[in-house]
């Protein structure tokens, strides 16, 4: 889109647009929909390749054109499929990045078990954001191997999201509860971290079991100014 203007983002998919740095050879925008995000780093060249992924066909269409309009001769840069996630197939290609946002934590789950499953022995980096079930999330990271790269909180029209880049080349530690993310003194944070532990209590009060440990490493975080 070298001769038009920037992609416009909501605060949250900015955000997750300024977490990403460094380059990779593939950036695969999963769950894409309208393909902003994607569209953003195609603009900003952060890959050799943006893949657009949603089991939508209409919305896949759509997009394509969009695409065709807004990058005109850019076509070898991007690539449409309309698929499910856990049936995309991944070249061997080293320095991959699969962004997962705006779907819930289950789905986010099985999706990053499907890849690791189609890509077994070949390092991939991940950008997260689902919208809820963050914890989970972290726990099934922690179990394939992944370190954490960077998190951020995000708060757009008052919903709280967590963005977490993670890359099986990293050997920094990811904490189920979020680690570095937390700010202490900002209110934000703190209305989050209330929240969130009034969540997990409630859950905890109909099954003790599984949900009383979270509970406890949230109360353990003690995040309140
Ligand atoms: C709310 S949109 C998220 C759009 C964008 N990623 C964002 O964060 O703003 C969720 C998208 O996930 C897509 N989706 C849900 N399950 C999917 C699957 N199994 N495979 C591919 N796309 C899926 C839906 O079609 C929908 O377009």
């Amino acid at each position: 889109m070298n001769n038009q203007t920037a992609v416009k983002l909501g605060r949250r998919l900015r955000q997750l647009d300024t977490m990403l740095e460094q380059p990779y050879s593939i950036i695969w925008d999963c769950c894409c929909d309208h393909g902003l995000l994607g569209m953003s780093l195609l603009q900003r060249k952060l890959a050799e390749k943006v893949v657009f992924v949603d089991i939508l066909s209409p919305q896949m269409a759509l997009l394509k054109k969009d695409l065709e309009e807004r990058f005109p001769g850019d076509e070898l840069n991007w690539q449409v499929i309309c698929q499910d996630v856990k049936e995309l197939e991944v070249p061997e290609v080293e320095s991959q990045l699969f962004i997962i946002a705006g779907v819930g934590g289950n789905k986010t789950i099985q999706f990053v078990e499907s890849l690791c499953a189609a890509m077994p022995g070949l390092p991939f980096d991940l950008l997260l954001c689902s919208v809820h079930g963050n914890y989970a999330v972290r726990k099934a990271l922690i179990e394939h191997g992944f370190g954490l790269k960077k998190e951020q909180i995000i708060l757009e029209n008052n919903r709280f999201y967590e963005a977490i880049h993670v890359s099986q080349n990293s050997t920094q530690p990811i904490v189920a509860t979020g680690g570095n993310m937390w700010d202490r003194l900002n209110l934000d944070h703190q209305q989050y971290w209330q929240k969130t532990l009034a969540h997990y209590r409630k859950k905890a009060a109909a099954d003790p079991a599984v949900f009383g440990p979270i509970v406890a490493d949230y109360e353990a975080l003690l995040i309140t100014g």
